[in-house]
Order: structure tokens, then C-alpha cells, then sequence
């Protein structure tokens, strides 16, 4: 196989770096994690995003550990899960994040999920705060944060999150909370980049790949990336973990990017972040 290609960091707003395309393990299950871990880390992907709510940061903290690489050179994300929005229960939350790791200072935690009908998300963030000022995290953002939930915590918290982590992919463009977070100086990470597969059939998107002798996944990744966005596309297939980080010695026209924009339809695969509000098991 050639070289595994450079991927470009992007830098946060506090001067964190963070590899602009990463690999995602929501749905991996806990015994197929640190194998797919692996796979991609031989690949050459140093960014790995988890969350309490995957089930498989153990996993994800053993693959780092036996990858034979620095802890240092793999930058490592995870989430506040929703049950722990309190000040109290979020600062353990992370400590337990932490422990399953077996990591002693983590890259990037979120919250997961506003839950604007349930709890005060500031108060949350103000527990987010006192982590980062622990020095056990390297900066803090928020997940699924619409324009409203991060206009309060402008006003009401002193960190401005680093990221924001939303749903993006060509049915669901989301420009206006993007450059939102851009004029906050906040990165926008977009998670489900290949809308989970639904995008990959589109007649649009395998033209384009067809003209440059692409796959659609390979298409929809490199639309991303020219837009700025950081990216971390689920595999549990080696072809495809492998296809997935190939995007960088190719580029899209002017023309491309606008017709793939063009397809949003303002169509999620996951929860409305205004509606959903998590209820206890
Ligand atoms: N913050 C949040 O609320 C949130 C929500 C959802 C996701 N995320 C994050 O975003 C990451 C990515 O999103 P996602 O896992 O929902 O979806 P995704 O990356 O858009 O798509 C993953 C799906 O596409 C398939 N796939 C991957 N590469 C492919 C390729 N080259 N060709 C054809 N099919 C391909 C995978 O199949 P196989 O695995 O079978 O190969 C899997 O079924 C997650 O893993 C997670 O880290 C965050």
C-alpha cells in the first residue's frame, strides 16, 4: 500500500490543533472497536471520535494504548453522556471517561446534547469549564448546539467552545449554523458526513465521481474538507477505512462544490437538537 496521506490540522481557538479528517466509532460494538481502532490508526488517522453514550471508550483507550503509537500523536474526542448534565454528575462523568480511557488527559470532551427542554445546559458548561481548568482536557466544545443554546452561553459562561459537532452532509448543509460558529471562532465538525450511506446514491454525487474516477464516499468527504469542516466517517470495513482517507490528492471544482450544497433538502438522520430531550431508561 503507498504512504498514508497527510491530513491537514485545523486550529482551535485556543491553539489546539486537531487533524481535520478523524475516525468515527458511534454503532461500532464494544468487541469489534479496538480491531476497527486499529485498522484505522495502520491507516493513518490520529484522531479518534467516542462518547459515553458509544458504549466503547474502554475499546477505543485500548487500540491508542497497543497502537504502539505516542499518546500524544492520536488526538482523542468523547461526550458528555445526557444523563449527567448536573455540575456534580458531569464532573464525574468525566473522570469516568477518563478512567475507561486509561488516559490522563483527554484531547477534546463535549456536551453532547443541549436538552434545552430538560436541565440548564450553562450549568453543564460551567462544570465543562472547571474540567478544562484542571488541565485533564486540552479544550471543550458542545455537540448539537443550535444559534439560541450558543447565544446563552455567551452570555451567561466565559469559554466559547472550541467546537460545535453537528449534523452536516450534502441533505443537510446547515451554511447558517456554520458560519455562525465560524464568526464565533467556533470549528464545526460534521458528524453522519456521509449521511450514514443515504447520500452515496445520488445521482449528483456519482457523477461527479464518476468524471474523477472517485467513489461517492471519497466525493461527499472531499466537499467537506474544501468547506472547513472537520470530518470522522464510520467504518468497520478495512477497503473503506481505507477508501475514506484518500481525499487528499484530488480536488473538487468551484462548480462541484456548489451543485453538491445544492442538494440540501434540509433532511436529518438524527434528532431535531430543539426537540429532543433525553428521558431516563
Ligand atoms: N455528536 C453526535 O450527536 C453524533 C451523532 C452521530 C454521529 N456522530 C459521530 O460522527 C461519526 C460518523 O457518523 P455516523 O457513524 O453516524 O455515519 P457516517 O460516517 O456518515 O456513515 C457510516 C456508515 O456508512 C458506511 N460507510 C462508511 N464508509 C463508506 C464508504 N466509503 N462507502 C460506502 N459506505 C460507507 C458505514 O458502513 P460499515 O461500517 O459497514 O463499513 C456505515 O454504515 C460517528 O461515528 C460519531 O463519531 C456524532
Amino acid at each position: 500500500m503507498s504512504a498514508a496521506p497527510v491530513i491537514p490540522d485545523i486550529t482551535l481557538n485556543n491553539g489546539v490543533t486537531i487533524p481535520q479528517l478523524g475516525f468515527g466509532v458511534f454503532q461500532i460494538e464494544p468487541k469489534d472497536t479496538k480491531a476497527a481502532v486499529l485498522a484505522a490508526l495502520e491507516t493513518g488517522y490520529r484522531h479518534i471520535d467516542t462518547a459515553e453514550m458509544y458504549g466503547n471508550e474502554k475499546q477505543v483507550g485500548q487500540a491508542v494504548a497497543e497502537s504502539g503509537l505516542k499518546r500524544s500523536d492520536v488526538f482523542v474526542t468523547s461526550k458528555l453522556n445526557n444523563g449527567y448534565h448536573a455540575h456534580a454528575q458531569a464532573l464525574a462523568a468525566f473522570d469516568r471517561t477518563l478512567d475507561d480511557l486509561g488516559m490522563e488527559q483527554l484531547d477534546l470532551f463535549l456536551v453532547h446534547w443541549p436538552l434545552p427542554g430538560i436541565g440548564d445546559y450553562t450549568e453543564t458548561w460551567r462544570a465543562m469549564e472547571e474540567i478544562l481548568a484542571s488541565g485533564r482536557v486540552r479544550a471543550i466544545g458542545v455537540s448539537n448546539f443550535q444559534t439560541a443554546h450558543l447565544d446563552r452561553l455567551f452570555q451567561e459562561t466565559s469559554v466559547v467552545p472550541a467546537v460545535n459537532q453537528i449534523e452536516v452532509h450534502p441533505y443537510l448543509v446547515q451554511d447558517e449554523l456554520r458560519e455562525f460558529d465560524a464568526r464565533h471562532g467556533i470549528a464545526t465538525q460534521a458528524w453522519s458526513p456521509i449521511a450514514q450511506g443515504k447520500v452515496l446514491d445520488d445521482p449528483v454525487i456519482t457523477a461527479i465521481a464518476g468524471r474523477l474516477g472517485r467513489s461517492p464516499a471519497q466525493v461527499v468527504l472531499r466537499w467537506h474538507i474544501q468547506r472547513g469542516d472537520i470530518v470522522f466517517p464510520k467504518s468497520v470495513t478495512r477497503a473503506r477505512i481505507e477508501e475514506n482517507i484518500r481525499i487528499f490528492d484530488f480536488e473538487l471544482t468551484e462548480d462541484d462544490l456548489a451543485r453538491i450544497t445544492a442538494l440540501d433538502r434540509g433532511e436529518r438522520t438524527g434528532p431535531d437538537p430543539d426537540t429532543f430531550n433525553w428521558v431516563p431508561a
